[in-house]
């Protein structure tokens, strides 16, 4: 990474984008708001659209633990990278990216379950398949496990694990898709539909990233039903937020180490909150040094690069104005 980009996120560290409180719009009379953890949300129900302002939060352990210089701007702009690419292959929510931060999509109806594609045995959080399967567990998700493998091993082929969507503040939990469909929330055609798309995107995204030199260890997909009843991917894709992102060069040499791979994704913060942070996902989190901020950013940037094979250009004029600018213009 070069010395001025490093100088450009220092400088940052005290300008990311914390929030928006945007009020009017220029051609919308009425908006609502929802704040999600990372993206801020402003329904446009007339139109049909959500505008998705990205902001620099970060969250982990589904709690907002402080922000990252451009990440917001990296993490629309890969989402934009990756649903240009796949939209041959999966339909997507995207109508117009106005800004670094922003996508509009058409307004959907979220399906009641994450979609989370699985190729390695790993994870830290409660809900991951290496946590179940270091408590024993040889079926996840109603998928068979192999004895004697290694944490980060390759599973014998990707699994479909999804997750229920836990309320704001909960945390989501992993099952079946018979334990979904018993459950009522998802019809078995809107799952299937779901888990066919889920796992064709996967399959792309996990060929394109290996011929950049990466590993698509695991994702989540959101998908809704957009207003002619189809299923289409909304939120995000393939981004270090959604996705776990390993080096491809050494990583069978630290695996035969034991030592963790190399990561490119929000993992990195994760291993420091648990580990200096002594953090487990319960109570306020740690203050994150700025150290790791910029660490953290550097690494969302360097995926960006390495996926998009294009230098990153981060946009360092205020956010507010401009974002509030180009939405009166779009
Ligand atoms: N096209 C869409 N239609 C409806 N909801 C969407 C669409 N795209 C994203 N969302 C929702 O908008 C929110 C995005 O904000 P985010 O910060 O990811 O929130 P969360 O804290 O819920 O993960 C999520 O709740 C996501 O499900
Ligand atoms: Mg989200």
């Amino acid at each position: 990474m070069s010395r001025d980009l490093d100088d450009v996120l220092r400088a940052q560290l005290g300008q990311c984008l914390a929030g928006t409180s945007l009020t009017t719009f220029a051609h919308r009379p009425s908006i609502e708001r929802y704040v999600g953890k990372v993206r801020d949300c402003y329904i446009d129900r007339d139109a049909g659209e959500r505008i998705l302002v990205c902001t620099d939060r970060l969250s982990a352990f589904d709690v907002v633990i402080g922000t990252i210089p451009f990440k917001g701007q990296v993490l629309n702009q890969l989402a934009q990278y990756w649903f240009e690419e796949t939209a041959a292959i999966a339909p997507n929510h995207v109508v117009a990216v106005p800004d670094p931060n922003v996508t509009i999509g058409r307004e959907c109806t979220p399906l009641h379950a994450e979609f989370v594609m699985r190729a390695y045995l790993t994870g830290v959080t409660s809900t991951s398949v290496w946590r179940a399967y270091e408590r024993g567990d040889r079926t996840f998700c109603g998928h068979p496990l192999p004895e004697g493998m290694k944490k980060n091993e390759p599973l014998p082929a990707p699994i479909l694990t999804p997750s229920t969507k836990a309320a704001k503040g909960d945390h989501d939990v992993s099952v079946s898709r018979a334990e979904l469909l018993a459950s009522g929330v998802i019809s078995e055609a809107h799952f299937d539909a779901a888990a066919a798309i889920a796992t064709r995107l996967f399959a792309h995204g996990q060929a394109l990233a290996a011929t950049r030199g990466l590993i698509l260890a695991d994702t989540k997909y959101e998908l809704g039903l957009d207003p002619d009843g189809n299923v289409v991917v909304i939120d995000e894709i393939h981004t270090p937020d959604s996705s776990r992102y390993w080096y491809a060069d050494d990583y069978a040499e630290r695996l035969a180490r034991g030592d963790e791979p190399r990561s490119l994704d929000k993992e990195y913060v994760r291993r420091w909150l648990v580990g200096e942070g002594g953090y487990g996902g319960d109570g306020p989190p740690p203050v994150l040094p700025d150290e790791v901020r910029l660490e953290a950013a550097r690494r969302y940037i360097r995926n960006f690069e390495l996926v998009t094979g294009r230098t990153f250009e981060p946009d360092a004029r205020e956010p507010v104005a401009r974002i509030g600018a180009a939405l009166d213009a779009s």
